[in-house]
Protein backbone atom coordinates (compact mmCIF):
# COMPACT_ATOMS: atom_id res chain seq x y z
CA UNK A 1 0.00 0.00 0.00
CA UNK A 2 1.34 3.88 -0.60
CA UNK A 3 0.04 6.14 1.37
CA UNK A 4 -0.97 9.11 -0.13
CA UNK A 5 -1.14 12.52 1.50
CA UNK A 6 -3.17 15.56 0.00
CA UNK A 7 -2.49 19.23 1.06
CA UNK A 8 -5.54 21.88 -0.74
CA UNK A 9 -9.10 19.88 -0.48
CA UNK A 10 -9.88 22.38 -3.12
CA UNK A 11 -11.01 21.74 -6.97
CA UNK A 12 -8.13 20.41 -7.61
CA UNK A 13 -7.22 18.23 -4.69
CA UNK A 14 -10.76 16.98 -4.71
CA UNK A 15 -10.14 16.15 -7.86
CA UNK A 16 -7.34 13.59 -6.95
CA UNK A 17 -8.99 11.97 -4.55
CA UNK A 18 -12.00 11.26 -6.74
CA UNK A 19 -8.99 10.20 -9.68
CA UNK A 20 -7.43 8.07 -7.33
CA UNK A 21 -11.21 6.43 -7.14
CA UNK A 22 -12.83 6.47 -9.89
CA UNK A 23 -9.55 4.45 -11.42
CA UNK A 24 -8.57 2.56 -8.37
CA UNK A 25 -7.33 -0.61 -9.77
CA UNK A 26 -5.97 0.34 -12.86
CA UNK A 27 -3.82 2.77 -11.15
CA UNK A 28 -3.24 0.05 -8.82
CA UNK A 29 -1.64 -2.02 -11.68
CA UNK A 30 0.35 0.70 -13.01
CA UNK A 31 1.85 1.60 -9.74
CA UNK A 32 2.34 -2.11 -8.85
CA UNK A 33 0.99 -1.66 -5.39
CA UNK A 34 -2.81 0.55 -3.97
CA UNK A 35 -2.78 4.11 -3.64
CA UNK A 36 -4.51 5.22 -0.21
CA UNK A 37 -5.01 8.76 0.92
CA UNK A 38 -3.98 8.87 4.51
CA UNK A 39 -4.39 12.77 4.90
CA UNK A 40 -6.28 15.65 3.19
CA UNK A 41 -4.69 19.05 5.03
CA UNK A 42 -7.35 22.00 4.51
CA UNK A 43 -7.80 24.95 7.26
CA UNK A 44 -11.66 23.83 6.63
CA UNK A 45 -13.76 20.89 7.93
CA UNK A 46 -15.78 19.02 5.23
CA UNK A 47 -18.92 17.56 7.41
CA UNK A 48 -20.34 14.70 5.30
CA UNK A 49 -17.23 14.32 2.86
CA UNK A 50 -15.85 10.62 2.55
CA UNK A 51 -12.69 12.14 3.37
CA UNK A 52 -14.14 13.84 6.33
CA UNK A 53 -12.26 11.42 9.01
CA UNK A 54 -8.89 11.96 7.29
CA UNK A 55 -9.27 16.00 7.23
CA UNK A 56 -6.31 17.60 9.39
CA UNK A 57 -5.11 21.33 9.97
CA UNK A 58 -1.49 20.96 10.65
CA UNK A 59 0.81 19.78 7.88
CA UNK A 60 3.47 18.75 10.29
CA UNK A 61 0.52 15.24 11.07
CA UNK A 62 1.77 14.83 7.70
CA UNK A 63 5.28 15.27 8.00
CA UNK A 64 5.67 13.64 10.68
CA UNK A 65 4.51 10.26 9.51
CA UNK A 66 6.92 8.56 8.06
CA UNK A 67 4.16 6.09 6.79
CA UNK A 68 3.35 8.72 4.08
CA UNK A 69 5.66 8.68 1.31
CA UNK A 70 4.57 10.94 -1.33
CA UNK A 71 2.27 13.92 -0.91
CA UNK A 72 0.67 16.17 -3.28
CA UNK A 73 0.58 19.88 -3.08
CA UNK A 74 -2.84 21.84 -4.39
CA UNK A 75 -2.67 24.70 -2.19
CA UNK A 76 -2.08 27.17 -4.83
CA UNK A 77 0.09 30.73 -4.24
CA UNK A 78 3.84 30.49 -3.05
CA UNK A 79 3.46 30.58 0.50
CA UNK A 80 2.58 28.65 2.51
CA UNK A 81 2.74 26.18 -0.13
CA UNK A 82 6.63 26.46 -0.16
CA UNK A 83 7.54 25.87 3.08
CA UNK A 84 5.04 22.84 3.09
CA UNK A 85 6.77 21.16 0.46
CA UNK A 86 10.27 22.10 1.29
CA UNK A 87 9.74 20.24 4.32
CA UNK A 88 7.91 17.10 2.74
CA UNK A 89 10.84 16.49 0.89
CA UNK A 90 13.40 17.33 3.47
CA UNK A 91 11.30 14.88 5.60
CA UNK A 92 12.41 12.58 2.54
CA UNK A 93 8.98 12.25 0.81
CA UNK A 94 7.91 12.56 -2.79
CA UNK A 95 5.87 15.58 -3.79
CA UNK A 96 3.98 16.49 -6.97
CA UNK A 97 2.26 19.97 -7.47
CA UNK A 98 -0.03 21.37 -9.75
CA UNK A 99 0.85 24.96 -8.47
CA UNK A 100 2.47 27.06 -11.34
CA UNK A 101 3.27 30.07 -9.10
CA UNK A 102 5.45 27.89 -6.49
CA UNK A 103 7.35 25.55 -9.71
CA UNK A 104 8.27 28.90 -11.23
CA UNK A 105 9.35 30.72 -8.06
CA UNK A 106 10.89 27.70 -6.68
CA UNK A 107 11.62 25.03 -9.06
CA UNK A 108 15.42 24.61 -9.84
CA UNK A 109 15.86 25.10 -5.41
CA UNK A 110 12.77 21.87 -5.08
CA UNK A 111 14.04 19.93 -8.17
CA UNK A 112 17.74 20.22 -6.31
CA UNK A 113 16.46 19.39 -2.73
CA UNK A 114 14.75 16.50 -4.05
CA UNK A 115 17.61 14.88 -6.00
CA UNK A 116 19.72 15.49 -2.60
CA UNK A 117 17.01 13.53 -0.85
CA UNK A 118 16.55 11.39 -3.40
CA UNK A 119 13.30 11.91 -3.53
CA UNK A 120 11.03 12.97 -6.50
CA UNK A 121 9.54 16.84 -7.20
CA UNK A 122 7.09 16.50 -10.01
CA UNK A 123 4.72 18.97 -11.52
CA UNK A 124 3.21 17.99 -14.87
CA UNK A 125 0.56 19.50 -13.86
CA UNK A 126 1.67 23.05 -13.14
CA UNK A 127 1.40 23.72 -17.17
CA UNK A 128 -0.96 22.37 -19.71
CA UNK A 129 -3.61 20.68 -17.16
CA UNK A 130 -4.69 17.51 -17.99
CA UNK A 131 -2.06 18.16 -21.09
CA UNK A 132 1.43 15.74 -20.82
CA UNK A 133 3.76 18.22 -21.24
CA UNK A 134 6.59 18.54 -18.38
CA UNK A 135 7.13 14.81 -19.01
CA UNK A 136 7.63 14.82 -22.64
CA UNK A 137 10.25 17.69 -22.52
CA UNK A 138 12.04 15.92 -19.60
CA UNK A 139 12.11 12.57 -20.87
CA UNK A 140 10.97 12.22 -24.85
CA UNK A 141 12.13 15.39 -26.28
CA UNK A 142 15.86 14.99 -25.22
CA UNK A 143 16.99 14.29 -28.82
CA UNK A 144 16.64 17.74 -29.94
CA UNK A 145 17.79 21.39 -29.46
CA UNK A 146 14.44 22.90 -28.68
CA UNK A 147 14.08 25.94 -30.78
CA UNK A 148 10.58 27.24 -30.32
CA UNK A 149 7.61 26.58 -27.94
CA UNK A 150 4.28 28.36 -28.43
CA UNK A 151 1.29 27.86 -26.39
CA UNK A 152 -2.09 28.42 -25.71
CA UNK A 153 -1.67 28.01 -21.93
CA UNK A 154 -4.16 29.71 -20.13
CA UNK A 155 -7.77 28.24 -20.84
CA UNK A 156 -9.98 30.93 -19.54
CA UNK A 157 -8.44 33.69 -21.78
CA UNK A 158 -8.88 31.56 -24.82
CA UNK A 159 -12.47 31.00 -23.97
CA UNK A 160 -12.78 34.63 -23.74
CA UNK A 161 -11.23 35.34 -26.80
CA UNK A 162 -12.99 32.60 -28.64
CA UNK A 163 -16.35 34.19 -27.27
CA UNK A 164 -15.51 37.87 -28.13
CA UNK A 165 -14.70 35.96 -31.96
CA UNK A 166 -17.65 34.24 -32.15
CA UNK A 167 -20.33 36.67 -30.26
CA UNK A 168 -18.56 40.24 -32.10
CA UNK A 169 -18.65 40.59 -27.41
CA UNK A 170 -16.71 43.62 -25.64
CA UNK A 171 -14.48 42.31 -23.04
CA UNK A 172 -16.76 43.20 -20.31
CA UNK A 173 -19.61 40.84 -21.37
CA UNK A 174 -17.46 38.00 -21.98
CA UNK A 175 -15.53 38.21 -18.64
CA UNK A 176 -18.63 38.07 -17.24
CA UNK A 177 -19.67 35.19 -19.04
CA UNK A 178 -16.50 33.72 -18.16
CA UNK A 179 -17.13 33.95 -14.60
CA UNK A 180 -20.42 32.57 -14.46
CA UNK A 181 -19.43 29.55 -16.53
CA UNK A 182 -17.29 29.16 -13.34
CA UNK A 183 -14.16 29.47 -15.53
CA UNK A 184 -12.54 32.73 -14.25
CA UNK A 185 -11.86 33.53 -10.89
CA UNK A 186 -13.79 36.42 -9.21
CA UNK A 187 -10.53 37.96 -9.23
CA UNK A 188 -9.24 37.22 -13.05
CA UNK A 189 -6.42 39.58 -12.86
CA UNK A 190 -3.85 36.69 -13.54
CA UNK A 191 -5.65 35.43 -16.22
CA UNK A 192 -6.81 38.55 -18.01
CA UNK A 193 -3.28 39.67 -17.10
CA UNK A 194 -1.03 36.95 -18.56
CA UNK A 195 0.72 36.51 -15.38
CA UNK A 196 -0.59 32.64 -15.32
CA UNK A 197 0.98 32.38 -18.51
CA UNK A 198 4.10 34.18 -18.14
CA UNK A 199 4.48 31.31 -15.30
CA UNK A 200 3.65 28.74 -17.76
CA UNK A 201 6.10 29.88 -20.50
CA UNK A 202 8.85 30.29 -17.83
CA UNK A 203 8.62 26.93 -16.16
CA UNK A 204 8.78 25.47 -19.94
CA UNK A 205 11.65 27.52 -21.00
CA UNK A 206 13.76 26.54 -17.84
CA UNK A 207 13.25 22.65 -18.81
CA UNK A 208 14.25 23.74 -21.89
CA UNK A 209 17.16 25.56 -21.56
CA UNK A 210 18.17 23.82 -17.97
CA UNK A 211 18.97 26.76 -16.24
CA UNK A 212 16.86 29.30 -13.97
CA UNK A 213 14.08 31.44 -16.43
CA UNK A 214 12.61 34.32 -13.81
CA UNK A 215 9.03 35.26 -14.73
CA UNK A 216 10.05 38.87 -13.65
CA UNK A 217 11.97 38.94 -16.83
CA UNK A 218 9.15 37.73 -19.40
CA UNK A 219 7.83 41.09 -21.47
CA UNK A 220 3.80 40.10 -20.86
CA UNK A 221 0.89 41.94 -21.82
CA UNK A 222 -2.72 40.30 -21.11
CA UNK A 223 -5.99 40.43 -23.49
CA UNK A 224 -7.80 43.57 -21.21
CA UNK A 225 -7.09 45.80 -24.33
CA UNK A 226 -9.20 43.49 -26.72
CA UNK A 227 -12.29 45.09 -27.84
CA UNK A 228 -14.88 44.25 -29.94
CA UNK A 229 -13.59 46.49 -32.49
CA UNK A 230 -9.76 44.85 -32.99
CA UNK A 231 -12.25 41.61 -33.74
CA UNK A 232 -13.69 43.25 -36.62
CA UNK A 233 -10.45 43.65 -37.97
CA UNK A 234 -9.36 40.35 -37.49
CA UNK A 235 -12.11 39.10 -38.99
CA UNK A 236 -11.31 41.79 -42.20
CA UNK A 237 -7.81 40.14 -42.04
CA UNK A 238 -9.50 36.31 -41.76
CA UNK A 239 -7.50 36.06 -38.56
CA UNK A 240 -8.39 35.14 -35.03
CA UNK A 241 -6.92 36.83 -31.97
CA UNK A 242 -4.99 34.34 -29.53
CA UNK A 243 -3.02 35.14 -26.26
CA UNK A 244 0.22 33.57 -27.06
CA UNK A 245 3.23 32.30 -24.86
CA UNK A 246 6.05 32.22 -26.95
CA UNK A 247 10.11 31.30 -26.27
CA UNK A 248 12.54 31.33 -28.89
CA UNK A 249 15.67 30.11 -29.32
CA UNK A 250 17.85 33.24 -31.35
CA UNK A 251 21.41 33.84 -31.71
CA UNK A 252 21.70 35.13 -28.23
CA UNK A 253 19.84 32.89 -26.21
CA UNK A 254 16.19 32.57 -25.90
CA UNK A 255 13.68 35.72 -26.05
CA UNK A 256 10.43 34.77 -24.47
CA UNK A 257 6.83 37.02 -24.83
CA UNK A 258 3.19 36.85 -23.39
CA UNK A 259 0.93 38.65 -25.45
CA UNK A 260 -2.25 38.57 -27.98
CA UNK A 261 -1.12 37.74 -31.72
CA UNK A 262 -3.28 37.91 -34.79
CA UNK A 263 -3.05 34.54 -36.07
CA UNK A 264 -3.87 32.99 -39.73
CA UNK A 265 -6.01 29.87 -40.81
CA UNK A 266 -2.58 28.08 -41.46
CA UNK A 267 -1.01 28.84 -38.06
CA UNK A 268 -1.24 25.22 -35.66
CA UNK A 269 -2.87 27.32 -32.66
CA UNK A 270 -5.66 28.98 -34.70
CA UNK A 271 -8.06 26.44 -34.36
CA UNK A 272 -7.69 26.13 -30.47
CA UNK A 273 -10.58 27.23 -29.11
CA UNK A 274 -12.59 27.67 -26.07
CA UNK A 275 -10.71 26.24 -23.03
CA UNK A 276 -9.07 24.07 -24.34
CA UNK A 277 -5.02 24.74 -24.46
CA UNK A 278 -2.19 23.57 -27.10
CA UNK A 279 1.37 23.72 -26.91
CA UNK A 280 3.58 23.89 -30.30
CA UNK A 281 7.62 22.56 -29.92
CA UNK A 282 9.70 22.75 -32.50
CA UNK A 283 13.12 20.24 -32.66
CA UNK A 284 16.00 21.14 -34.39
CA UNK A 285 15.53 16.95 -35.43
CA UNK A 286 12.10 16.63 -34.88
CA UNK A 287 10.73 19.45 -36.71
CA UNK A 288 6.99 20.60 -35.50
CA UNK A 289 4.93 18.85 -32.44
CA UNK A 290 1.75 19.82 -31.19
CA UNK A 291 0.40 18.85 -27.68
CA UNK A 292 -3.49 19.88 -27.52
CA UNK A 293 -5.98 18.96 -24.62
CA UNK A 294 -8.01 20.02 -21.63
CA UNK A 295 -5.43 22.57 -19.92
CA UNK A 296 -7.57 23.75 -16.88
CA UNK A 297 -10.62 21.89 -14.96
CA UNK A 298 -10.91 19.46 -12.04
CA UNK A 299 -10.12 15.87 -13.39
CA UNK A 300 -8.30 17.02 -16.55
CA UNK A 301 -5.95 18.73 -13.82
CA UNK A 302 -6.39 16.16 -11.11
CA UNK A 303 -5.50 13.27 -13.99
CA UNK A 304 -1.80 14.92 -14.32
CA UNK A 305 -1.33 15.12 -10.42
CA UNK A 306 -2.17 11.22 -10.30
CA UNK A 307 0.29 10.17 -13.06
CA UNK A 308 3.08 11.46 -11.23
CA UNK A 309 2.08 9.70 -7.81
CA UNK A 310 2.03 6.77 -10.34
CA UNK A 311 5.46 7.67 -11.52
CA UNK A 312 6.67 8.57 -8.62
CA UNK A 313 5.22 4.81 -7.02
CA UNK A 314 7.52 3.66 -9.87
CA UNK A 315 9.88 5.37 -8.66
CA UNK A 316 10.35 5.29 -4.79
CA UNK A 317 14.09 4.58 -4.40
CA UNK A 318 15.48 6.39 -7.65
CA UNK A 319 15.01 10.38 -8.22
CA UNK A 320 14.42 10.93 -11.92
CA UNK A 321 16.36 13.45 -13.36
CA UNK A 322 15.08 16.93 -14.44
CA UNK A 323 17.54 19.47 -16.15
CA UNK A 324 16.53 22.87 -14.16
CA UNK A 325 19.76 24.02 -12.55
CA UNK A 326 19.46 27.05 -10.48
CA UNK A 327 21.48 29.16 -12.88
CA UNK A 328 20.04 32.42 -13.97
CA UNK A 329 19.25 32.28 -17.85
CA UNK A 330 19.63 35.95 -19.05
CA UNK A 331 16.97 36.45 -21.76
CA UNK A 332 17.53 37.85 -24.70
CA UNK A 333 15.78 41.77 -24.28
CA UNK A 334 12.41 40.99 -26.46
CA UNK A 335 12.73 44.49 -27.90
CA UNK A 336 15.43 43.03 -30.00
CA UNK A 337 13.01 40.40 -31.55
CA UNK A 338 11.10 41.25 -34.79
CA UNK A 339 7.17 41.03 -35.14
CA UNK A 340 4.48 42.30 -37.33
CA UNK A 341 2.41 44.94 -36.13
CA UNK A 342 -1.73 45.74 -36.51
CA UNK A 343 -1.83 49.26 -35.32
CA UNK A 344 -5.49 51.29 -34.85
CA UNK A 345 -4.44 54.92 -34.96
CA UNK A 346 -6.19 58.33 -35.30
CA UNK A 347 -3.76 59.06 -38.11
CA UNK A 348 -3.98 59.76 -42.07
CA UNK A 349 -2.61 57.23 -44.33
CA UNK A 350 -0.26 59.60 -45.30
CA UNK A 351 1.23 60.42 -41.83
CA UNK A 352 1.77 56.38 -41.57
CA UNK A 353 3.44 55.79 -45.03
CA UNK A 354 5.83 58.80 -43.69
CA UNK A 355 6.68 56.78 -40.82
CA UNK A 356 6.38 53.17 -41.46
CA UNK A 357 6.69 52.92 -45.00
CA UNK A 358 5.22 50.37 -46.80
CA UNK A 359 2.15 49.03 -44.75
CA UNK A 360 -0.93 46.93 -45.21
CA UNK A 361 -4.12 49.23 -44.84
CA UNK A 362 -7.08 47.45 -43.35
CA UNK A 363 -10.74 48.10 -43.72
CA UNK A 364 -13.42 46.80 -40.89
CA UNK A 365 -17.11 46.61 -40.86
CA UNK A 366 -18.97 49.41 -39.62
CA UNK A 367 -15.26 51.14 -38.29
CA UNK A 368 -14.82 54.55 -39.01
CA UNK A 369 -12.42 57.36 -38.12
CA UNK A 370 -9.76 55.81 -37.66
CA UNK A 371 -6.49 53.79 -39.74
CA UNK A 372 -5.77 50.37 -39.33
CA UNK A 373 -2.69 48.77 -40.85
CA UNK A 374 -0.13 45.92 -40.81
CA UNK A 375 3.78 47.11 -40.98
CA UNK A 376 6.59 45.17 -42.46
CA UNK A 377 8.45 42.19 -39.99
CA UNK A 378 10.53 45.07 -37.95
CA UNK A 379 12.68 45.60 -34.96
CA UNK A 380 10.18 45.97 -31.81
CA UNK A 381 12.65 48.89 -30.25
CA UNK A 382 12.19 50.29 -33.88
CA UNK A 383 8.53 49.64 -33.82
CA UNK A 384 8.22 51.51 -30.46
CA UNK A 385 10.17 54.67 -31.66
CA UNK A 386 7.76 54.78 -34.56
CA UNK A 387 4.59 54.62 -32.87
CA UNK A 388 6.05 57.11 -30.25
CA UNK A 389 5.61 60.12 -33.43
CA UNK A 390 1.89 58.61 -34.17
CA UNK A 391 -0.60 61.04 -32.63
CA UNK A 392 -3.34 58.84 -31.22
CA UNK A 393 -2.29 55.08 -31.11
CA UNK A 394 -5.80 52.98 -30.41
CA UNK A 395 -4.37 49.72 -30.08
CA UNK A 396 -1.23 47.24 -31.30
CA UNK A 397 -1.50 43.65 -31.78
CA UNK A 398 1.22 42.07 -32.77
CA UNK A 399 0.76 39.85 -36.23
CA UNK A 400 2.30 36.39 -36.43
CA UNK A 401 2.48 34.14 -39.68
N1 LIG B 1 -6.66 29.89 -14.58
C1 LIG B 1 -5.98 28.87 -15.33
C2 LIG B 1 -6.54 28.83 -16.75
C3 LIG B 1 -6.15 27.54 -14.64
O1 LIG B 1 -7.58 29.44 -17.01
O2 LIG B 1 -5.93 28.21 -17.61
C4 LIG B 1 -5.21 26.47 -15.12
O3 LIG B 1 -3.86 26.76 -14.84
Amino acid sequence: MIKVAVMGYGTIGSGVVEVLNINKSNIAKRAKDEVEVKYVLDLRDFPGDPMEKKIVHDYKTILEDPEVEIVVETMGGVEPAYTFVKAMLEAGKHVTTSNKALVAAKGAELIALAKEKNVNFMFEASVGGGIPIIRPLNSCLTADEIEEITGIVNGTTNYMMTKMAEQGAEFDDVLKDAQDMGYAEKDPTADIEGYDSCRKIAILTSLVCGQQVDYEDIHTEGITKITATDIRYAKAMNRKIKLLATSKKVEDGYVAMVAPFLLPPAHPLYNVNDVFNAIFVHGNVLGDAMFYGSGAGKLPTASAVVADIVDMAKHRNVNVAVEWSSKKMELVDYKKSENKFFVRANASKDEVEALFGNVTFVEAEGVENEVGFVTGVMKEADFEAKKEQLAEVLNVIRVTD
